[in-house]
């Protein structure tokens, strides 16, 4: 069961990568900075040392926000100067980029790549994408069906940025429908307006199914072959479930059309793509009901690698992968595949209070890190064989 880097590791990466992190209020973090290696860093620490609050900075510094609270005070360091700051160096084919995210609770941020200031980092090209395991995101396999939308969503408008707008739009087309069909339901408004909505939906409602269908086409394989590479038992399976039979925009507005007294009477809408379903199945049973915590876990590990390998092959731009305590709930056998993939290539950051369970890093030629009480150690420090 080994893995084959030829087929699932990444292949054709640009050379964008986070070299530098420097971070100044965040968390526990009152100033530090770490070099990370191109492949693999490892950060290893105590309970309570800072290894998480270092992949949620790194996180911060890719995207502006946290992949664990939507609190965001919670990110500048208590007792500090309440202004928290995080700055990335990249190092792409033209060169060296900067990226600098400054953050003081209730104001806007402060975005600025190569020094100029951005709205938003969403549209920046230089931005690395990111992908992230923490443990609570095995909620992601475990949990309810929305947190598989938004997350497919978020490959679709990593495959093909300019795909992002449709999944707006047809939120935006539902709350309106969604309020009409309120105030309709509450005699405050007649349903015939209803018409113009039903069309939005279906025509953003279609182009939403079909991008979520073609981006989990292309994952499947990869996460079938990836799965059974970090030893999951029997055949793991992604399928995309939309709620819409329909193939095109009529016929989503006709299945609308016809749901329309069924909608009326509950008060808002209930079908179309905002009730599709991913699901992951092993062994053609659901692994959300079925499987067990270690299957979810090394599950949630083989979408986010056919994520990367996708990513790799259709943009040329595998993302970071950011891994925080990982390798404790793996047993010993998938810690080697896991540890396998991580060096088959695209840069990645593992964290974990035993760097003896990342097997190889002794002898790997990715850094080390330490870290303690928001201290940094051995930061970029290549351990040699
Ligand atoms: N805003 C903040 N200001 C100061 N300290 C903070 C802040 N937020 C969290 N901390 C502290 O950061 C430390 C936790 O860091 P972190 O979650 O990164 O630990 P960890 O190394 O991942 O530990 P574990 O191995 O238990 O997961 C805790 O001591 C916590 O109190
Ligand atoms: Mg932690």
């Amino acid at each position: 069961m080994g893995v084959s880097p030829a087929k699932l590791g990444v292949r054709g990466q640009g050379s964008l990568g986070v070299v530098r992190i420097q971070l100044r209020e965040f968390r526990n973090y009152e100033s530090a900075e770490v070099e990370l290696a191109e492949g693999l860093t490892v950060v290893t620490g105590a309970n309570g040392a800072g290894k998480t609050n270092l992949l949620e900075a790194l996180y911060f510094g890719c995207t502006a926000r946290s992949p664990r609270t939507s609190n965001e005070r919670e990110l500048v360091r208590r007792g500090g100067e309440g202004v928290a700051r995080v700055v990335l160096d990249l190092a792409a084919d033209d060169g060296e980029h900067r990226i600098e995210v400054g953050f003081h609770p209730g104001e806007a941020k402060h975005l600025r790549v190569d020094g100029s200031p951005v709205e938003s980092l969403s549209t920046v090209a230089v931005r690395p994408l990111v992908s992230v395991f923490l443990p609570e995101r095995l909620e992601l396999v475990k949990g309810a069906p929305a947190a598989r939308r938004a997350h497919l969503d978020q490959v679709v408008a990593a495959l093909w940025p300019s795909r992002a707008e449709t999944r707006t739009a047809y939120s935006r087309a539902l709350a309106q429908r969604n309020a009409l069909v309120a105030r309709a339901r509450a005699g405050a408004a007649g349903p015939a307006g209803l018409d113009a909505w039903d069309a939005q939906l279906a025509r953003h409602g279609i182009r939403l199914m079909q991008d979520r269908a073609e981006a989990v086409d292309g994952l499947c394989p990869l996460f079938t072959e990836l799965a059974a590479s970090l030893g999951l038992p029997g055949e793991a399976e992604l399928r995309y479930r939309p709620r819409s039979a329909a193939g095109d925009a009529d016929g989503l507005a006709a299945e609308l059309a016809e749901r329309r007294q069924a909608d009326l009477e509950r008060g808002f809408t209930a079908h179309g793509p905002h009730r599709d379903e991913l699901q992951l199945l092993l062994a053609g049973a659901p692994l959300r009901a079925y499987g067990s915590q270690g299957q979810q876990r090394t599950a949630l590990l083989a979408l986010l690698f056919a994520e990367r390998s996708l990513l790799a092959e259709r943009r040329a731009r595998p993302p970071l992968m950011l891994l925080d305590d990982v390798m404790s709930e793996l047993d010993a056998e998938r810690r080697e595949l896991l540890a396998g993939l991580l060096r088959s290539g695209g840069q990645a950051v593992i964290s974990t209070t035993e760097p003896e369970h990342v097997p190889g890093t002794a002898l790997a030629r990715g850094g080390l890190i330490c870290v303690h009480g928001g201290a940094v150690s051995g930061a970029g420090r290549t351990v040699a064989a």
